[in-house]
């Protein structure tokens, strides 16, 4: 015994095969994640044509076939690396990637679980190659095929029995399957898809516009619902199709957004999407959509997740606000049938506020640090020498960017003592007792007390002065009204929430130290480099510019 435990505690480098398999537990969990890895693939083959095919639920056989442009046969056994990519070479790459991979590592996830054969041929060869990759081994040999590519994967599973308990009936798994057909055929409605189910064609869609393309995958009668939005700024587009008020559907299934053609997921957009909705759709239905965020490259982080499924944009804000705006302005012919609750949504005053170009705002990390609050606007805007010249900051919008970014990054908690007891309603107290977890990660350690009550044991720095009852119940609301949202999605919209109660109001005379230590923790605590996200939190007049308006120059 003590012998393997002595042998247990060497450190070593993991043998490639054992090592595959778990990075494949990230980034392969079902068939449906194999369609998804072999689409992405064959659209950055740049093929015309795509065909997917699934047996058992994709148990038996998933198989993708493009007419993209192939690999050569020098590269084919490379191909199934790990790490082996052709689509990007240097860390900068990562800061603008374009194609949907990047990582190199779907192949040989995808061959780590399953047997995987591949055909392929490239347009400068004249005959194909054929490889068959299983546990760890290849057989390459050459082989006829069509230019492009075609990706075959059996025994998935079959050397992880534990993993293939996780999986759902071959009826669901072959309906998650197609949820990523189609999630990929409505972002690429000039691209043929096909897909059959046990020899079934259940989805066949030539290329179309993104109207026709909707009515093929979701159905006549929805497209039917269905009007256009589109949005534009200097730096961010957004386009797509969403539902009158008069479709509403039980759960937001059918709400697609993607940022530069990459699907994802995100909680924060469903509720730009929805919150325009507010007054038109009763409560508790939600509207489908298909949305297109373009933005440049350089501006959101695609590497952030392990199977790609979310972005994170260097303005956050603003491409929920630009959602919300381009909703907005599509559903203007559609009266609000009551008046809006305006706290529902955590950045109320973004839709009245003017949208300015994020290149506008342009001061920097660097220079924030050294802003000196000289005085109040109005009892709105703080006036601040910065190195450039003047910064004008509204205190509502920064203190809420910066409690918000504190939040989520986690503050710990205080205790605070005694304990406070609060009283809420059943629903509200069951709200809170659901998602305690939640409350911990912000720093809320609270607990249930009998049915109605809530024991409350500490707080993060920057909640202490809310009064308490008052966030607890806001954020019990929140829950209710954001039951079908997950905990990640959940965490944020708390967060704003919270950061939206304990920021300074817009109105309230701030002292010389509040506005100098509000323009120090904006030099603490936004990344670097990054200016606050969306509406911006503060603009600066350079002395070029005040020199300009004075004639100076
Ligand atoms: N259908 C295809 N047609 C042409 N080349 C392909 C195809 N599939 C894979 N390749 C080539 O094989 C390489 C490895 O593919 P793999 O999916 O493992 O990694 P990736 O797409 O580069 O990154 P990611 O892991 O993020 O998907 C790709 O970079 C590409 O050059
Ligand atoms: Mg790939």
């Amino acid at each position: 015994m003590e012998a393997v435990n002595a042998e247990l505690s060497r450190i070593h480098v993991l043998d490639p095969a054992v090592a595959g398999r778990i990075a494949a537990g990230e980034v392969i969990e079902r068939p449906a994640s194999i369609v998804k890895e072999l689409i992405e693939n064959a659209l950055d083959a740049g093929a015309t044509a795509i065909a997917i095919e699934i047996r058992n639920g994709g148990l038996d056989l998933v198989r993708v076939s493009d007419d993209g442009a192939g690999i050569v046969r020098e590269d084919v056994a490379t191909a199934f690396e790990r790490f082996a990519t052709s689509k990007l070479a240097t860390v900068e790459d990562l800061s603008a990637i374009r194609t949907l991979g990047f990582r190199g590592e779907a192949l040989a996830a995808i061959a780590a679980v399953s047997r995987v054969e591949m055909v392929t041929r490239a347009r400068s060869e004249v005959e194909g190659t054929r490889i068959v990759v299983q546990e760890g081994r290849s057989v390459l040999s050459p082989a006829a095929s069509p230019v492009g590519c075609s990706v075959t994967v059996t025994e998935l599973f079959a050397n992880a029995p534990a993993r293939r308990k996780f999986l759902k009936s071959p009826l669901r798994e072959a309906e998650l399957c197609r949820a990523t057909v189609v999630r990929y055929a409505l972002a690429y409605p000039r691209i043929a898809f096909r897909l059959r189910v046990d020899d079934r064609e259940t989805l066949v869609a030539p290329p179309a516009s993104l109207i026709e393309r909707t009515a093929i995958c979701l159905g006549r009668d929805i497209v039917n619902e269905m009007i256009p939005v589109t949005w534009e700024a200097a730096d961010l587009k957004v386009h797509g199709l969403i539902s009158r008020p008069s479709l509403g559907r039980s759960d937001r299934q059918a709400q697609f957004f993607y940022v530069n053609g990459r699907p994802i997921r995100s909680g924060l957009l469903a509720v730009a999407l929805e919150r325009p909705y507010a007054g038109r759709l009763p409560l508790g239905r939600h509207p489908v959509g298909i949305v297109f965020i373009e933005i440049s490259p350089t501006a959101v982080d695609v590497n952030v997740h392990p199977t790609k499924a979310e972005v994170r944009f260097m303005h956050e804000r603003s491409a929920y606000w630009a959602v919300a705006q381009a909703v907005e302005g599509a559903l203007h012919p559609f009266p609000r049938q009551e008046t809006v609750d305006t706290l529902r949504w955590p950045f109320a005053d973004f839709a009245t506020a003017p949208y300015v170009p994020l290149r506008e705002v342009g001061t920097g990390y660097n220079a924030l640090s050294e802003l000196r609050a000289v005085g109040q606007l109005h009892q709105s805007y703080i006036l601040a020498q910065s190195p450039e010249g003047l910064t004008i900051i509204d205190p509502h919008a920064a203190h809420e960017a910066i409690l918000f970014e504190r939040l989520l990054r986690g503050e710990p908690g205080q205790e605070i003592s005694p304990p406070y007891l609060l009283l809420l309603t059943t629903s509200e107290a069951e709200a809170v007792g659901d998602h305690l977890d939640v409350f911990r990660e912000l720093g809320i350690e609270v607990e249930p007390f009998g049915p109605e009550t809530l024991v409350v044991r500490s707080l993060p720095a920057p909640l202490m002065h809310v009064p308490l009852a008052d966030l607890v119940t806001a954020l019990a609301q929140e829950i209710q009204r954001h039951s079908a949202a997950q905990a990640g999605d959940l965490r944020e919209t708390l967060a704003m929430r919270a950061a939206c109660l304990a920021a300074i109001k817009a109105g309230d005379i701030l002292s010389f130290d509040q506005m100098q230590k509000l323009v120090d923790e904006i030099a603490a605590y936004w990344s670097p480099g990054v200016c606050p996200h969306g509406r911006p939190a503060f603009i600066t007049l350079s002395m070029d510019e005040l020199d300009r308006r004075f004639l100076r120059r």
